[in-house]
């Protein structure tokens, strides 16, 4: 019997899952097939090495599964053996993109990332004026690159940025860029200093294993993903390399960085990864776009104005302070409504801490089988939470102490709730 103290904490996290709306755009619900693999014998073994090399005796299994999953990673990614290689191991994204950093650099090499309020990754190198925020901004010196006014990257001031600063690294990819990347470009701007690139598709590995967004392994050295967002499966990294690079980042995952790989979670991956090389998850990954796309559309309608006016992927990015709110109040009542969402930097934003922006993903509720119309209801939604908190603003005044006092007794939010849960409730969920 589970503890029973944790059984109720895991009832009420399914509940709080099945009946709410899931937004959260690094987030989606894996399959009961990834969650038993998950649960599974696997995760008694240690394994420390690489299939055929490894630390101790018992591993026949686990070298031919973690071989199985190196090879559905090549499939689900149309990659080519002789020119890829791809290590399964890492524990997370941010784990895989450090392995990178002390495997292809020096400690205080420069490298160049998106910067997070502009949408890239706190791994990428993030700091702030007086403190450095990620260990990746203490190892290595960091200088990020921005969007513009449009909501999109600055290519031609990155193109400069990078003659100057001559970054060793220049990394691509982030967690709340709506728009797809130009590979093609930054392999360019790379490639005038003579740079290696490396491709962050964390957020977007899914829309580039189907092809339904452009290919970074066509211009990158590298490329890192983590496997549970648009990818579906369970919490991980992989670490994709050009051959050339095959020692340097398998040592540096073991014994640089890691000790035993969790091989449930390569169980897991590897299921995934086999899902994700079928017709029907292309299908999904294209209602993802969809849907993001109708609730950019339904959002534009009702007045919103949007990062980039509109979205190639499964992000929204939605300005709320040309509604006279903040990104922090509209999650608060969003949260009291089971509606998920996360505060986000918008452009122009000062603060991120305090931003001015939501942001929004369609991969959660395309895995509950939400369609558009089901998108534009949860649009509808998302501005019923801007309006009440005007009203709450209204009464309160804008300071956010004063706005949650008793937020949770206020009728307008128990009343959205009722209809959240009633709209959630009737919508498959996959385990
Ligand atoms: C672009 C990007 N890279 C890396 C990560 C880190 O992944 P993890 O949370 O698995 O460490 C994220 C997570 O949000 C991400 O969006």
């Amino acid at each position: 019997m589970i503890d029973p103290k944790l059984d109720i904490i895991l009832e009420n996290e399914y509940t709080r899952q099945k009946m709410g709306i899931e937004l959260i755009a690094s987030e989606n619900f894996t399959s009961s097939n990834v969650l038993t693999l998950l649960g599974s014998v696997f995760t008694n073994k240690y394994s420390e090495g690489l299939p055929g090399k490894r630390y101790y005796g018992g591993n026949k299994h686990i070298d031919e599964l973690e071989t199985l999953c190196i090879e559905r990673a090549l499939t689900a990614f149309h990659l080519d053996s002789n020119e890829w290689g791809v290590n399964v191991q890492p524990y997370s994204g941010s784990i895989a993109n450090i392995c990178v950093y002390l495997g292809l650099l020096e400690p205080h090499d420069r490298i160049m990332g998106l910067d997070l309020p502009s949408g890239g990754h706190l791994s990428h190198g993030f700091y702030v004026k007086n403190k450095k925020i990620s260990k990746s901004s203490v190892m290595f010196e960091s200088l990020p690159y921005t969007i513009n006014e449009t909501g999109y990257i600055d290519y031609d001031k990155l193109a400069e940025y990078v003659k100057v600063f001559q970054p060793k690294l220049l990394i691509c990819g982030g967690s709340a860029y709506p728009r797809d990347l130009d590979y093609k470009r930054f392999r360019e701007i790379a490639d005038t200093i003579g740079c290696l690139l490396m491709g962050d598709i964390a957020h977007i590995s899914g829309l580039v294993a189907t092809q339904e967004a452009n290919n970074p392994f066509e211009y990158c050295d590298i490329v890192t993903t983590t496997t549970h967002k648009t990818l579906r499966g369970p919490r991980s990294g992989m670490i994709f390399y050009k051959k050339e690079f095959e020692s340097r980042i398998n040592e540096s995952v073991f014994p640089g960085v890691q000790g035993g790989p969790h091989n449930n979670k390569i169980a897991a991956l590897c299921h995934q990864l086999y899902e994700v090389a079928t017709p029907e998850f292309k299908e999904y990954i294209k209602n993802v776009k969809k849907n993001a796309q109708a609730l950019a559309n339904k959002l534009i309608e009702l007045g919103y104005s949007i990062s980039s006016n509109g979205t190639d992927n499964h992000i929204v990015l939605v300005n709320v302070r040309d509604k006279g709110v903040t990104g922090s109040k509209v999650e608060k009542v969003c949260e009291l409504a089971d509606i998920s969402i996360n505060k986000n930097a918008v452009y122009g934003d000062t603060s991120a801490m305090n931003p001015g922006g939501i942001r929004l993903g369609s991969s959660a509720m395309t895995t509950r089988l939400c369609v558009e119309t089901h998108f534009t209801k949860i649009a509808e939604f998302i501005d019923e939470t801007v309006k009440i908190c005007l009203e709450i603003q209204k009464e309160k005044g804008v300071k956010l102490k004063d706005f949650l006092v008793d937020i949770e007794k206020n009728q307008s939010i128990i009343e959205l709730r009722k209809k959240v849960n009633e709209f959630s409730k009737e919508l498959y969920f996959p385990c």
